[in-house]
């Protein structure tokens, strides 16, 4: 069986584990695809930093001229923000590759029109990493539950924020002091103040409330309250009433079913909720479908090696679907549903 050939866009925390684990699963990749996987090239913005293990003859700067030679079978992206991450992921299709990305801003803006772009060239567009890193999510929503209805998709989607008010609760650290260990840990965002301000944790909003309720919503339709003004005084005085601290992420459907509510902001948790117990750079989500009833999911939601676990999650089932012609979960049929910030139509 010919090797299918994966492109990498961008070699940083989750890149360099893309590529790492690309060769050391390489065997058991082959296996569950049912053919080798070979990676053709490794785009980089700037040459001459280490990138682990990655063989230099296959590292350039020319994004485009990789995604668009022709026999790459599916673009993997993680250069992340808009552009050049949009042309590049249309570029992509053009050119009849298949896409796994990990770009949270760039759905939560463009999800709806890249999956558009993906079905017109009959490809796959893949995203589990996008939220909440190695847990699987997406995939659990799109297609265990697609028999069922989502009513509720409530969580900890941030792993940054969840590890700074963890560490000022525990161990009195300041908010500052937080976000550097944060960010030497790889978990932080380049810029942090996506982090912080909420904006992550919205764009994640965006991508479940679409994804849970077959509908579009948009980075602008979420209601958004980051963590910046919380003092280690809100924090020790929810304690002493029995209560943690958690930057939530929450998505509705209205009761009548006419019309969604997201919002990102932070909560108050009862001590003896699940939500509560969550530490350090975990995220935790609820899901409330009404046949299945309640369910968690919980795991390690930022990271090198957990997002990059999600990501070749997907690379294997872009490149089944590249042996055998199928394709992944569609979303051509949305319901275009009202989306109101705060619940009210
Ligand atoms: N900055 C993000 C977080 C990374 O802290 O959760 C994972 O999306």
């Amino acid at each position: 069986t010919r090797p299918l050939k994966v492109a990498l866009l961008g070699c940083g925390v989750v890149g360099s584990q893309v590529a790492r684990l690309m060769t050391a699963h390489a065997g058991d990749l082959a296996a569950r695809i049912g053919a080798p996987v070979e990676l053709a090239g490794v785009a980089v913005r700037r040459l001459g930093r280490a990138r682990g293990d990655v063989d230099p003859a296959l590292v350039t700067t020319d994004a485009e001229s990789l995604v668009t030679r022709g026999d790459i079978d599916v673009v993997v992206e993680l250069i992340g923000g808009i552009e050049p991450a949009r042309s590049l992921i249309n570029a992509a299709f053009e050119s009849g590759a298949s896409v796994v990305t990990a770009n949270k801003a760039l759905l939560a803006g463009d999800g709806p029109a890249l999956q558009a772009a993906a079905e017109k060239h009959a490809a796959d567009l893949y995203f589990e990493a996008s939220v909440a890193g190695a847990i699987p999510l997406l995939r659990p929503l799109r297609e265990s539950l697609a028999g069922d209805k989502v009513d509720r998709v409530l969580g900890i989607v941030n792993g940054t924020t969840n590890f700074i008010l963890d560490r000022m609760e525990s161990s009195g650290a300041s908010y500052g002091e937080a976000l550097d260990e944060a960010t030497a840990l790889g978990y932080a965002e380049a810029d942090p103040t996506a982090d912080v301000e909420g904006f992550d944790a919205a764009a994640k909003a965006a991508i479940l409330a679409g994804i849970a309720f077959h509908t579009r919503v948009r980075l602008d339709d979420v209601h958004r309250e980051g963590i910046t003004e919380i003092t280690a005084a809100d924090i020790a005085g929810a304690r002493q009433m029995g209560h943690a601290v958690k930057l939530l992420a929450i998505c509705e459907r209205a009761e009548d079913g006419r019309s969604v509510t997201a919002r990102v902001h932070p909560a108050m948790i009862p001590l003896s909720h699940p939500l509560a117990s969550v530490r350090e750079a975990y995220n935790a989500v609820f899901v409330e479908a009404e046949a299945a009833g309640r369910l968690m999911f919980y795991g390690q939601g930022a990271g090198g090696a957990p997002t990059a676990s999600a990501v070749l999650g997907d690379l294997v089932a872009a490149c089944r679907n590249r042996l055998t012609g199928g394709l992944g979960p569609r979303e051509s049929a949305y319901a275009q549903l009202p989306v109101s910030p705060m619940g009210e139509v």
